[in-house]
Formats: structure tokens, sequence, C-alpha cells
């Protein structure tokens, strides 16, 4: 069984256009293949208000947009577009360059409202950092959704109780949104040699390091606090399976995937493996040849 090696907790800061988020007060290796997770608001505007990501490039890694409430727009300058609704998924494979813009939608601005949702930086190995661009786009009416005493997942990238996303990931990623009532338990296999993390917000669950616990006292295991509140990331150890039960009523993302040994070369919405690859991508974009 997998248990809670570190608990990362979590900071709000502006992003994009000036949209709050909450995400994780590190990034790190151990983190890897993510290099962002950040949960988009909840924020309440007026109409008018609500603002987003104006134009900007992205190249060598892929986004995860998935939206809870809200509505926003996209547009490449490859003249795609479309909208995310609440409960869509959007896996935008950047590969070697996508310019786009990620705005909320005009409905949404004539209204107002809650906007609330996730931005996941997902990195793609060097060898396939310049592969072509693409999007795979599941609307909420074709996710794939599992729900089992008192839990309901959608399942984004990866399997869940014997459901599984028809999301082609480069290397193998679990993405999992999970709400649980208080009191039940999610038994979710990892395979063993990927990383793998819980983000929890909303509610409170416990991680067990050992299936027979249930009937313990909390005061088992390593000595480390084993529990995980709304606004923390908690960092599992190796293990093929992680045991997740709720203490209230709570919502988490459960993210896996496997450690890339190679060199990070970050620099803004460039993330390459040499310092040369990222002048590239600026020479590139400013010759205008970039999402050619
Ligand atoms: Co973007």
């Amino acid at each position: 069984m997998r248990s809670i090696v570190e608990i990362v907790p979590t900071h709000r800061v502006s992003e994009g256009g000036g949209f709050k988020v909450r995400r994780p007060a590190r990034m790190s290796k151990v983190l890897s293949p993510f290099l962002l997770i950040d949960e988009m608001g909840p924020n309440i505007t007026g109409p008018g208000e609500a603002v987003g990501a104006p134009w900007h490039p992205h190249r060598g890694f892929e986004t995860v947009t998935y939206l809870l409430d809200g509505k926003m727009k996209h547009e490449d300058s490859a003249g795609n577009r479309g909208e995310l609704n609440p409960g869509d998924v959007q896996w935008m494979t950047a590969g070697r360059g996508i310019i786009h813009s990620e705005e909320p939608h005009d409905d949404f601005q004539k209204t107002g409202g809650r906007t609330h949702g996730f931005q996941i930086w997902v990195n793609l190995p060097a060898e396939n950092k310049m592969m072509k661009p693409r999007y795979q786009e599941i609307p909420a009416s074709e996710s794939p959704i599992v729900e089992k005493d008192g839990v309901w997942a959608r399942v984004i990238a990866g399997e869940c109780m014997g459901v599984s996303s028809s999301i082609d990931t480069v290397i193998p990623i679990t993405l999992i949104h999970v709400k649980m009532e208080e009191g039940c338990r999610l038994i979710q296999h990892l395979a063993s040699q990927l990383n793998a993390m819980i983000y929890v917000f909303g509610g409170k669950v416990t991680v067990f390091n050992q299936l027979r616990v249930k009937t313990q006292p909390r005061s088992f295991g390593l000595g480390t606090n084993q529990q995980v509140s709304d606004g923390q990331l908690a960092l599992l150890s190796e293990g093929d399976a992680v045991v997740v039960e709720s203490d209230t009523r709570s919502e988490f993302l459960i993210l896996a995937g496997p450690e890339l040994n190679e060199p990070i070369a970050r620099y803004g919405p460039f993330v390459m493996n040499t310092q040369e690859e990222i002048q590239q991508a600026f020479i590139d974009y400013q010759n205008g040849t970039f999402a050619n």
C-alpha cells in the first residue's frame, strides 16, 4: 500500500490575465511528470469581470484543462476553436508548438458567475517534445464516470473501478476526479513504478498504509500525518495501490505518472531539455515559424 511521504501546502497566485489559482507551494522532481497543478478558482465574478489567459504559446508538454464551473472558450493560431463547459476535459498536446487563448465565454461574461476547474501541465519525454500538436476533447456527456458505494469518479485518464478513459496519453497517466460521501473508501490501483499524489480540494480524507487498519485508531503507521485536507497535495510512497477513506464529504484528484529522468529547461510556457532548445523556441516564436 502507498502511504503519504509528504504533504505540500498550496498558495494562491494570479495567472494569465489575472485569474486566481491555487497551486502547490513547490513543484519538484517528485511531482514528475506533472509540471503544474493549478486549481482555477473557485472565483465568483460579475458580468464582464472574468479574466482568462490571452494569446500565449506552449511547447514541449501537454496542458489538461478540466472545467467544473463556468464556461470558457479557446482558440489557437491554427484556427482550432471550441468551448469548455462544466465536466468537459481538453487534453492538449502542445508538442512542437501551439499559440492559443483561453478566455471566459461570451455567454458567461453576460451573466457572470462561478468559475472553477483545473489546469494541469504534463511533461513530455525528450523524444516526444516536438511531436505534432493534437487535441483530445471529452465533453461531460461522454465522460467515463463510475459510481459505487458512495464514491463517484470521473476518469480523465487511466482507470478507476473498472472504468477506463479513452484519452490517449503519451506516457501512462492516471488522472481521476473523485467525490466521496463521508465514511466511504476507495482502493485505487496505481502501477508501482509511477509517481503518485492526491490533491484534496474539498473536505478531508485519510490515506491508509495498510488495508486492515479501518477499525483501529488513527495512531498507526510511520508517525506521519496520514490525513489530507482541502488545499493539500499529498505525495505518496511506492506501492501498487492507495486506500483513501473520506473523513468528511470530500473531493480530490488522484494523479500518477512515470518520473521522467531527463533535464528540464523551463522558461514560462516553454518546457524543454536544454537552454539551446528554449532559445530555439524563442527564435521560432519571433520568426513566426513556431506553430507551423
Ligand atoms: Co495555455
